[in-house]
């Protein structure tokens, strides 16, 4: 099922569009109860104009950004391990929106605000060097070569990133599927403010520290696809 939105933005002057799902089973009645009461305490409305992260996570010393985090089981582990860094989740997926509010709620953290619109669209808001870190776990594939330019990874998102990542901030890129990992090193070597922190072919299939696996990796692994790559970029 896929969900065509028109987008706002231009890449090179186009008009790029979203191509994703937003919703799919209904949602059970806890999570109801959660997208109706804690989710507009938590998301993100976009201003006219620039939206400064420090302004979202008072106190907190670091900001950093997870794309399309899913059912969130990388993004609530992170923010609870990194009480002092404020985490801004995107994802458009209603079921992937409860199950992350459910794990806020259980686990009471209070450095996670939600965007559940296209991750493009807040980029472009956010001031340049705004972000200590940015996570891209597992992007939708999309494997037909006709299907390609839809793709997270473009030189739209991939300048966004450089845009807002402080020098010095590390941007993680993990997939399964080895023609996206190409894709993005492709992409990201003709980027010059991105630094490869793993070039040693080896050196990719390594997680990364602390790593617990997604849901979509473990259903990666259950349709055997056994091996990722876990990639780390630094903003020079
Ligand atoms: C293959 S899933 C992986 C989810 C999760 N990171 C994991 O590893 O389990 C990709 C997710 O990215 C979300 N997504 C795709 N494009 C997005 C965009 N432009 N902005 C925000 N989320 C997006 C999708 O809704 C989907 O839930």
């Amino acid at each position: 099922m896929s969900d065509k939105h028109s987008h706002p933005l231009n890449v090179n002057g186009e008009p790029r569009a979203f191509f994703g799902r937003r919703s799919g089973k209904r949602l059970h009645k806890g999570q109801d109860r959660l997208y109706a009461e804690l989710l507009p305490a938590l998301e993100i409305k976009l201003p006219e104009a620039t939206l400064d992260p420090a302004m979202l996570f008072a106190g907190k010393s670091r900001r950093a950004i997870e794309v399309g985090y899913g059912g969130g089981e990388h993004l609530s582990r992170v923010a609870s391990e990194n009480p002092d860094t404020g985490f801004i989740g995107c994802e458009v997926f209603s079921g992937g929106i409860a199950k992350l509010l459910e794990a806020i709620d259980e686990r009471e953290l209070g450095n996670v605000r939600l965007f559940t619109d296209d991750a493009l669209k807040l980029l472009v808001k956010l001031p340049p060097a705004s972000l200590d870190a940015a996570f891209l776990l597992y992007p939708d594939p999309w494997p037909k070569s006709r299907h390609h330019k839809r793709r997270f990874i473009s030189p739209t998102t991939l300048a966004e990133l450089a845009r807002v990542l402080k020098p010095g901030a590390v941007f993680r890129f993990a997939t399964d599927i080895e023609d996206y990992a190409n894709w993005t090193l492709a992409h990201i070597l003709r980027e010059p403010t991105f630094r490869f922190l793993t070039p040693e072919p080896g050196s990719w299939h390594v997680p990364y520290p602390g790593w617990q696996p997604t849901r979509y990796e473990q259903k990666a692994r259950r349709e055997g696809r056994m091996i990722s790559f876990y990639f780390e970029f630094q903003r020079v």
